[in-house]
């Protein structure tokens, strides 16, 4: 038996800056997917596959991410006053208990291997999940969830991939894919972000990991990769000479928010999911788009 992943790590230090002005004073993890900031569905899929611990690699103007994660008496004495308590219910069942958060700086945008070497002190020598909040799931049960399905049997280290257009693979880290069935299989080396022409697939790394500590030092070695950033690709290519990495290309579905595009048609897909709002907004967008001129 593998050892159990309790923790996960959010990094949420990055500057957004292809949300601007969004972005400008607040953090791009609470930009809202219908009505829900990009953080939190990060956190429920980690909480839905068994995490305990939730460690936040923040930044600089990043103090309202730790304020969603804490009660808020005002509002939810005022909910309680008004016999709001189905939203009161959804607020406290969104929460993590007291001590389940932690929550850590990087102090310099170095890339995300530096972020997630930021927070070795907190995992500690064990296991633990990596999820980055940009990407956005329509997967049932949660892509972490299948992947720690995926860990319990084979163990090691296992990533998510999806398949993505070839066009499109040097936005992304890309596996190459060995022996194994979609709910796992050996990868036998990565690149980050490599022209169409060196890619090794078309199975790209879409933002969910389970990873073993040996990866902190291999990234306190790590020199600057694509981009002049510390690359987790980098650390990982590293880290498969000597230990397993298994793929999981999972059920479901990413949507980038990372990208505008992503963003806003991870709302409207996840409107459409939404039995409260699907009927009305589909008849609301069909009058609107029946309006539309394509060139304005
Ligand atoms: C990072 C990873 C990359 C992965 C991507 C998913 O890149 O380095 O391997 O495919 O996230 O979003 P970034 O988006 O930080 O450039």
């Amino acid at each position: 038996m593998p050892k159990r992943v309790r923790t996960a790590v959010f990094p949420v230090a990055g500057l957004g800056t292809r949300f601007l002005p969004a972005t400008k004073a607040m953090p791009k993890e609470m930009l809202t997917v219908v009505d829900r900031p990009l953080i939190q569905y990060a956190v429920d899929e980690a909480r839905e596959a068994g995490i305990e611990h939730l460690v936040f690699v923040t930044g600089r103007n990043k103090g309202v991410i730790e304020d969603h994660f804490d009660r808020q008496f005002e509002l939810e004495h005022t909910l309680e006053m008004r016999g709001k308590t189905e939203a009161l219910r959804e607020l406290q069942k969104d929460l993590p208990s007291a001590g389940q958060t932690s929550f850590t700086r990087q102090q310099e945008p170095l890339g995300l291997g530096h972020a997630v070497w930021c927070a070795r002190e907190l995992v500690g020598n064990q296991p633990f999940a990596l999820l980055l909040p940009d990407m956005v799931f329509r997967a049932r049960p949660g892509v972490l969830k299948q992947m720690m399905d995926a860990y319990e049997e084979f163990g090691g280290n296992i990533i998510g991939v999806e398949e993505v257009d070839p066009k499109d693979v040097s936005s992304y880290g890309i596996v190459a894919r060995g022996e194994g069935k979609d709910e796992g299989f050996r990868i036998t080396g990565m690149v980050e972000k490599p022209k169409p022409s060196e890619a090794p697939s078309n199975l790209f790394i879409s933002g969910r990991y389970i990873l073993q500590p040996e990866i902190f030092s291999l990234l306190s070695e790590q020199t600057r990769g694509a981009g002049g950033e510390i690359q987790l690709t980098d650390a990982m290519q590293i880290l498969i000479r000597t230990q397993e990495f298994w793929g999981v290309q999972y059920r479901g579905k990413v949507f980038d928010c990372g990208s505008k595009l992503g963003f806003l048609t991870a709302n409207v897909v996840m409107a459409l999911d939404r039995p409260d709002l699907a009927g009305p907004f589909i008849r609301e967008m069909k009058a609107a788009l029946a309006s539309i001129d394509e060139t304005p």
